[in-house]
């Protein structure tokens, strides 16, 4: 995220702009938590992890009255053009604001990899080394203490991330042996039955799991648990504890050993583990989106278009907003196996050229 800021504010400032930050989103902007950026702010920001200048929820721009005020505050403090850090949530108020005057263009933000028509989004990979890191880790010591681990990774409701755990699978590691996705509807006898079969072949398992992943009649496995239910400004559940209630599930019925490994926000914040393919597209995405705010471009969203996979090279077009807020981008069923157990080679083929190279 702070690659992308970075980009906006450099080639703002070099196309002779004056460029300004808003605090903590939408929340920020109906609070005129608005100030001017310098190239000094955005200096030695590269490599931190989060984002410089925070992030929030706000139900109050949910609203027309919300998005009337935001765009009024815009035009109050001059903002000829918006860029917008995020995914579809945060599209989707950009495409109020461009309906309401505010030429607004959209940037691919976010770990989840779930935003319709771009290929890529700022902050994936690094954020799927972090899982590769932790499966190799984890792999060595469930071998030496012969456990059963299950290793919880973010993602929401689309399992770009689980499936990119695949990748830790190499020479000096075996990767994780199950992968679930929250694509597919989990069943929990047969995830017993499976780990019971494996234990009959080995004695560690490691297994990735989908913080979002649900039985069939809807329900997130981590709400079966003891998880605390906090919900945030939109009403969405935050999924936490779906490892945890499945380790103490195995425990209880086959009595294995186990432990629960939840990922949660280290995903977020490895600025040891940032990915170079991660800072050149924020700086791709970032400085095309200035071009099109310089230009008049609005309501659009700057996306990432596969030009070659060897040498890994994208290239930048611009979309309709319209087209990408609110539509999730899933894992297609057929990357993922016939039992829903691990991805297909294809799903491998996707995300490897991706997680290329370090800073
Ligand atoms: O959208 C990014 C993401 O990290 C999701 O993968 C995750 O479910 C969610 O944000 C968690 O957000 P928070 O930590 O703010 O609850």
């Amino acid at each position: 995220m702070n690659a992308a800021i970075r980009a906006v504010v450099r080639r703002g400032l070099s196309s002779g702009l004056n460029v300004k930050g808003i605090y903590k989103g939408y929340n920020g902007l109906l609070n005129e938590e608005i100030v001017d950026m310098t190239a000094r702010d955005v200096s030695d920001t590269i490599e931190r992890g989060g984002t410089i200048l925070y992030t929030a929820r706000c139900a109050e721009f949910r609203t027309v009255e919300g998005q009337e005020r935001g765009a009024e505050i815009c035009r109050k403090h001059g903002i000829d053009g918006l860029v917008v850090i995020g995914g579809d949530g945060s599209f989707a108020g950009a495409q109020k604001l461009a309906n309401l005057g505010i030429n607004t263009i959209g940037v691919p933000g976010t770990i989840d990899l779930d935003i319709a028509c771009t290929e890529y989004t700022i902050g994936f990979d690094t954020a799927v080394n972090t899982a590769m890191e932790a499966i190799d880790k984890v792999r060595d010591t469930s071998t030496s203490h012969e456990r059963c681990s299950i290793i919880e990774v973010m993602g929401r409701n689309a399992g770009w991330l689980t499936g990119a755990a695949a990748l830790s699978k190499g020479e000096d590691c075996e990767g994780p042996d199950l992968i679930y996705l929250p694509e597919l509807p989990f069943d929990l006898q047969l995830f017993g039955e499976k780990i019971k079969q494996l234990l009959q072949e080995k004695t560690s398992i490691v297994v990735a799991v989908s913080e979002g992943i649900r039985t069939a009649d809807g329900t997130y496995v981590c709400e079966l648990g003891n998880s605390i239910d906090f919900v945030d400004a939109f009403g969405h559940k935050q999924l936490s504890g779906t490892a945890s209630y499945l380790a103490s599930y195995i425990a209880g019925e086959i009595g294995c050993k186990t432990r629960a490994i939840e990922l949660s926000t280290l995903q977020r914040a490895a600025s040891h583990a940032a990915s170079r393919v991660d800072i050149l597209e924020a700086y791709q995405v970032g400085g095309a989106a200035v071009k099109a705010a310089d230009e008049g471009d609005t309501g659009k969203m700057v996306v990432l278009k596969r030009l070659s996979d060897d040498p890994y090279q994208c290239g930048t077009e611009v979309k309709d907003v319209h087209k990408i807020a609110n539509d999730e981008k899933l894992v297609p069923r057929n990357w993922v196996n016939e039992e829903g157990t691990y991805v297909t080679n294809e799903f491998i083929s996707y995300v490897r050229p991706l997680i290329q190279g370090d800073v």
